[in-house]
């Protein structure tokens, strides 16, 4: 079994609870005395604290810091039967989605919020082009239905592009969807009923919580931090011990920590997911956005049981507005193929031939090859200013890949007053509570690096800074 430096800590303070050393509501050390007693990067004590939460023996109550939980009974019957304890009984996710939704108004001074290719790197040009093209070229024939899994030929073009980084797709067996929502959607609904339990990453994005509570199904929240990744420790205790219907995972630069799962704990996962057959639901909707050498792989590389179900889209690689993605659902495609039909016969021809032009004339991998390395210099840009601005005892994860950066501010610090300065300056960035079904996420924000940096935008996080210094008390 894995073990984890924050464990050097983590088992004294529980096994004091266990013994009655550590009463409910006694205050615990704070992660600046942990650092110093145990020799731990704040990080890693932050992640341990974080476990115990999740564990049930620590409350955290915001800019007071850890207690001992008031009701321990709850813990200890999460040891014997975490059933009750962990599995989010709550189907509908009524966090303030609102605040994500809305869109940037112009003049924003900074907008970090929303993920997705800002106009100025969406290729808009080559897209329009391409476009004109197929309606000269293919006219009425884009009128028709197309397959209900999607044009041959598009399968075929994605298939192979697959096979270049390892991952077997069979074309006779990928489902075309509209974006990567809808591959989710299926591919959950495809394996799980109404009031099944399925497994989630926290954080987690929202949009994948939408659906998940569209479905009506209940979820444990499988931990993932800056050092471990994903905790598959914890997921095989959690398999052990409940009856989970399936995992959604996001293995290649996850949104929002851009943590990027390394090969081994990609095979460790489907390894317990064979054990307990459990379906991996995989989104690679970030996996082409690399900031390494190479394209990195997918747990699909590495099953041959077909109980991964991969999908992924061209929303933010290329555009949101191509409402275009894929679903490769495994043994389950009969089930999928049948849902992707009811929910809209077959996705628009005059997409699916333009990804066949953009893919078969190389001009995909063209722009992909300047689309990374401009959100890399952003990322680093971005995450300069923030370790410049924002004050001592905030931490940024440093993303692989993808769009987004984790933050997290100071526990002291009043964060609804961040937030509405945040708001009234036009700084937008999206609130942590809502990547979450609990509160575990109040002090981080996701900070998205998709739009062009420039003097105002650093400008905005030098403001955001701050005033995020200043409201830290004396
Ligand atoms: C992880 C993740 N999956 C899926 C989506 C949605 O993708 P699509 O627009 O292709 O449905 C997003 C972005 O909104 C995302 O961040």
């Amino acid at each position: 079994m894995q073990t984890y430096r924050y464990e050097v800590f983590t088992s004294v303070i529980e096994h004091k609870i266990k013994n009655g050393t550590l009463l409910p509501g006694s205050r615990l050390p704070s992660i600046r005395e942990i650092k110093k007693e145990y020799r731990l990067s704040m990080s890693s004590v932050q992640s341990g604290y974080e476990y115990l939460v999740i564990k049930g023996w620590v409350k955290n109550i915001p800019r007071s810091g850890y207690f001992v939980a008031s009701d321990l009974k709850k813990a200890t019957t999460a040891q014997s039967s975490p059933q009750k304890q962990q599995i989010k009984e709550e189907t509908t996710f009524s966090k303030n989605v609102k605040l994500t939704s809305v869109r940037n108004r112009p003049n924003e001074y900074g907008s970090f919020n929303a993920a997705t290719p800002t106009d100025l790197l969406i290729p808009q040009k080559l897209i329009l082009k391409k476009m004109q093209e197929v309606i000269r070229e293919k006219a009425a024939s884009l009128l028709r239905y197309y397959p209900v899994n999607g044009s041959l030929k598009l399968r075929e073009l994605i298939a192979s592009r697959a096979r270049q980084y390892g991952c077997a797709l069979n074309s006779e067996e990928l489902i075309i969807t509209d974006g990567a929502l809808q591959a989710l959607y299926i591919a959950l609904a495809s394996v799980t009923r109404p009031g099944d339990t399925i497994a989630v990453e926290s954080p987690c994005v929202f949009s994948i919580l939408e659906v998940i509570a569209n479905l009506q199904l209940k979820t444990i929240e499988i931990p993932i931090h800056e050092e471990i990744g994903f905790d598959t420790a914890y997921f095989r205790k959690i398999c052990n011990e409940n009856d989970i219907k399936a995992l959604v995972v996001t293995p290649n630069f996850h949104n929002p920590t851009g943590i990027l799962m390394t090969d081994e704990i990609k095979k460790e996962l489907l390894s317990v997911a064979l054990m307990y057959e459990i379906p991996i639901i995989e989104n690679d909707i970030y996996g082409d956005l690399y900031f390494g050498e190479e394209r990195p792989s997918c747990i699909r590389n590495f099953d041959e049981s077909g109980l991964v179900m991969t999908f992924s889209s061209f929303s933010k690689t290329l555009a949101p507005g191509i409402r275009l993605g894929w679903l490769h659902p495994g043994k389950y495609y009969v089930e999928a193929e049948k849902l992707r039909f009811s929910l809209g016969r077959s996705v628009a021809p005059i997409y699916q031939e333009l990804l066949i032009k953009l893919l078969e004339e190389n001009s995909y991998e063209k722009h992909l090859r300047v689309f990374r390395k401009q959100l890399q210099e952003q990322a680093t840009a971005i995450g300069e200013a923030l370790s410049n601005y924002f004050p001592d005892g905030s931490h940024f994860y440093k993303p692989a890949g993808g769009y987004s950066i984790w933050g997290r501010l100071p526990e002291r610090l009043d964060i609804y007053a961040f937030y509405h300065y945040c708001e009234t300056h036009r700084i937008l960035f999206t609130p942590g509570e809502i990547f979450g079904f609990g509160n575990q996420f109040s002090h981080y924000f996701r900070i998205i690096f998709a739009d062009r940096i420039n003097t105002k935008n650093v400008l905005s996080l030098q403001k955001a800074g701050e005033k995020a210094r200043k409201l830290l008390p004396e």
